[in-house]
């Protein structure tokens, strides 16, 4: 509620998992499930949802959570020998009482810090031991922030390597109503093509059908700017060079069992990312990957957004 103080309150969710509830005082909020390390909810101080998670979402492990935002790691997508977009959705985290300290925004105090480390099972299924650290903050002005921190923990010297992806599921009013600034004329690789390389053309990218594409040494700053709602949403990355753009549109979402047949047209992946050059570390080495995003009403005029001011403001 609008007035009240922060506050972090770690609470049951839905099939008694254990989720924290992030509060600010002008009433914005964000929830995270320790089961995936998963955000599943953001709100703006209105309380209006900003994240789209599918009414079929089955919160039940193994399976990952259908919507909010995911972590892909160790293993983007099948682009390797693990299970789809890794184990780190998939797993149990804890809450990490003693993070060792992250340089942040004095301003921000409404946070948690999540942890993930292998079990012994674990490391027969990808042999190595490292330190995942993620940080979940809600800023005053109610944008959301999250932050990873993987260290390799190995203690037989050896490197370790992985792709990585902040799977987020923004809410839409109607996908055929959004546009994607900030991607146009980069090259992608096409999933819906075996990974073919291309250029994209046009000014912006708008969606008719499905969309899988994994668009390369993308800019800082993404606006998926939703024109029903007059709302964008601007995604700011760090350390994530790639990023992808998701719709599985009608006939894939009707063969997802955990994703209503008409959910496609109220939600869009844009997923801050790390997988054409994986991520190599060294024992001891630690890499940090960060997203931060607003929900801003968007500067429409005209029936032209002015891209600058989104993408430079
Ligand atoms: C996207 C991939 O990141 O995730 C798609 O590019 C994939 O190919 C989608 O279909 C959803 O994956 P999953 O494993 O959550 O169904």
């Amino acid at each position: 509620m609008a007035g009240e103080k922060p506050s972090v309150e770690l609470c049951k969710g839905i099939n008694g998992l254990d989720k924290v509830v992030l509060r600010e005082a002008r009433g914005s909020s964000a929830e995270v499930y320790l089961f995936g390390g998963h955000v599943t909810s953001w709100k703006n101080e209105h309380g209006e949802e900003l994240l789209f998670v599918s009414s079929k979402a089955i919160f039940k492990p193994p399976k990952a959570i259908r919507g909010g935002i995911p972590i892909c790691f160790p293993q983007f997508s099948s682009h390797g020998n693990l299970e789809q977009h890794g184990f780190a959705r998939n797993k149990f985290w804890s809450i990490d009482t003693n993070p060792p300290q992250l340089p942040s925004n004095s301003l921000i105090k409404t946070f948690v810090d999540l942890i993930l480390k292998p079990t012994d099972d674990d490391i027969k299924i990808w042999p190595h031991s490292y330190e995942f650290r993620l940080r979940v903050a809600l800023t005053p002005g109610g944008d959301l922030m999250l932050t990873s921190r993987i260290r390799n923990t190995n203690s037989d010297g050896k490197p370790f390597s992985f792709t990585f992806a902040y799977h987020t599921y923004f809410l839409v009013s109607d996908i055929s109503e959004v546009r994607v600034e900030g991607l146009e004329t980069l090259d992608y690789l096409d999933n819906l093509k075996e990974r073919e390389r291309f250029t994209e053309q046009g000014d912006a990218i708008t969606f008719e059908s499905e969309v899988d594409k994994i668009y390369l040494s993308t800019p800082t700053k993404i606006a998926i700017i939703d024109h029903e709602k007059k709302r964008t949403f601007v995604l700011r990355k760090d350390g994530l060079p790639d990023a992808v753009v998701w719709n599985p549109w009608d006939r894939k979402a009707k063969a997802m069992p955990d994703f209503g047949d008409d959910d496609y047209k109220h939600m869009l992946s844009v997923e801050a990312a790390a997988i054409e050059k994986p991520i190599i570390l060294k024992p001891g080495e630690e890499w940090k990957g960060r997203i931060e995003l607003s929900a801003v009403p968007s500067s429409y005029c005209s029936g032209q957004l002015d891209p600058q001011k989104v993408l430079q403001g």
